[in-house]
């Protein structure tokens, strides 16, 4: 891969980061990305009924409007998820939205959905799917992150029209209930309203006419500020539900004391470096809750292969990056994948698999091991 990161980052850390992100996003069109391929039969794992080449993935908000889901698996990773995508069009938030905090690595975000909807989504992975099965675009696997209109009538509604448009082209999907910018989302977490949702979603998507085999399984992605006692009814819902797993975690509404005082008054979602041991231990703790029965994305301040590798230990069978992309730029894929593939060698082990949740000792109590 040949690295321009270190020559663009100093112009993009100069601008203000919406506008960097949009440049980044007409080089990845463009097709300047860089490309990378790691082939190692250790790291290729089978979670959700899927054979992912490897565990990295690209966390959603990246990539809000399926715009370059090809460029980023040619970068190298093993899945992307797309969105969140709301049924309408909407603005999101009034800018200014997105703060760097550049000496601890991190972001706080308060976009609140802006994309350009459904209707436009649908047609930008309809395009990707004919792609790819003409074997014009990259192999890898798709994720589908759905969400809600700020004004909207029915929450529910909102999932529904999403998940029954996108099921039939993703390979899973997230029901967003833990972005911290949009009204009233998060209480979707609360046990009663989730017990509804989850309930109501899982009949949604074993009604649509898609063969057995080819039906994406649902997942839910948490909030890291739930608590200790919300963390264990959400995980017996998902186990009752039997969804297909748990994206653990979006970002955090704490301010640590670490946070650049000038942003300690911002609205939005923390993410990044000082999100990231926080994260690990609520992963860890879903992965206790859950038994190791149910796969779990781990996601929060991943930024070296040695942090994904902590993740994986802690329980997550896949993982995730966003921040850390932006700080690291593209090399941190094959950064990662590397030293994924160094660390299963050195800990003799034959696949990766065998590390997850190697750190968590599901006979243990939980009191003692929570976060
Ligand atoms: C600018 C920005 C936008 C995001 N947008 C979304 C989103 O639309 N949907 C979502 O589920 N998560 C969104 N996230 C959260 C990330 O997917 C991820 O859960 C979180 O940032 C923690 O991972 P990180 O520390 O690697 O960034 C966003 C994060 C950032 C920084």
């Amino acid at each position: 891969m040949i690295n321009l990161y270190p020559v663009l980052k100093p112009f993009l850390m100069a601008v203000e980061p919406e506008a960097a992100h949009r440049a980044a996003l007409g080089l990845l069109k463009s097709g300047l990305a860089p490309r990378y391929r790691h082939d190692d039969a250790a790291l290729r794992c089978e979670v959700f009924g899927h054979v992912f080449a490897n565990p990295l993935g690209l966390a959603a908000g990246f990539d809000k409007d399926a715009e370059v889901i090809a460029p980023m698996l040619r970068m190298g990773f093993g899945f992307v998820e797309a969105g969140t995508v709301t049924p309408l069009a909407q603005e999101g938030n009034p800018a200014p939205r997105l703060f760097r905090d550049v000496k601890n690595k991190s972001i706080i975000n308060r976009l609140g959905f802006p994309g350009r909807g459904l209707e436009y989504f649908v047609a930008q992975v309809s395009d990707f799917r004919v792609a790819q099965g003409a074997g014009a675009a990259a192999d890898g696997m798709l994720g589908i992150n759905i969400g809600i209109n700020k004004e909207t009538a029915s929450a529910f509604e909102d999932y529904s029209r999403c998940l029954s448009a996108l099921a039939p082209m993703a390979d899973y999907i997230v029901v967003n209930v833990s972005s911290p910018n949009t009204p009233g989302l998060r209480d979707l977490q609360s046990e009663n309203m989730l017990d509804a949702l989850l309930a109501g979603l899982m009949a949604v998507l074993n009604s649509l006419d898609i063969p057995p085999v080819a039906r994406p399984v649902l997942l839910l992605k948490v909030a890291p500020d739930l608590t200790s006692d919300q963390r264990a009814a959400v995980a017996q819902l998902a186990l009752r539900h039997h969804i297909g797993g748990l994206v653990v975690s979006n970002t955090t509404v704490a301010r640590p004391e670490m946070l650049a005082p000038h942003l300690r008054e911002e609205a939005g979602g923390l993410s990044g470096a000082l999100l990231k041991d926080h994260a690990c231990a609520v992963l860890g703790d879903f992965y206790r809750l859950t038994d190791g029965r149910l796969p779990l994305i781990g996601v929060g301040g991943i930024s070296s292969a040695e942090d994904a590798w902590q993740r994986i230990r802690a329980g997550a069978s896949l993982v995730q990056v966003y921040t850390g992309l932006i700080y690291e730029g593209p090399a941190l894929v094959p950064d990662i994948l590397r030293g994924l593939t160094a660390r299963v060698r050195a800990a003799g082990m034959a696949h990766i698999s065998e590390a997850v949740g190697a750190d968590i000792d599901l006979a243990a109590p939980r009191a003692e091991a929570a976060a």
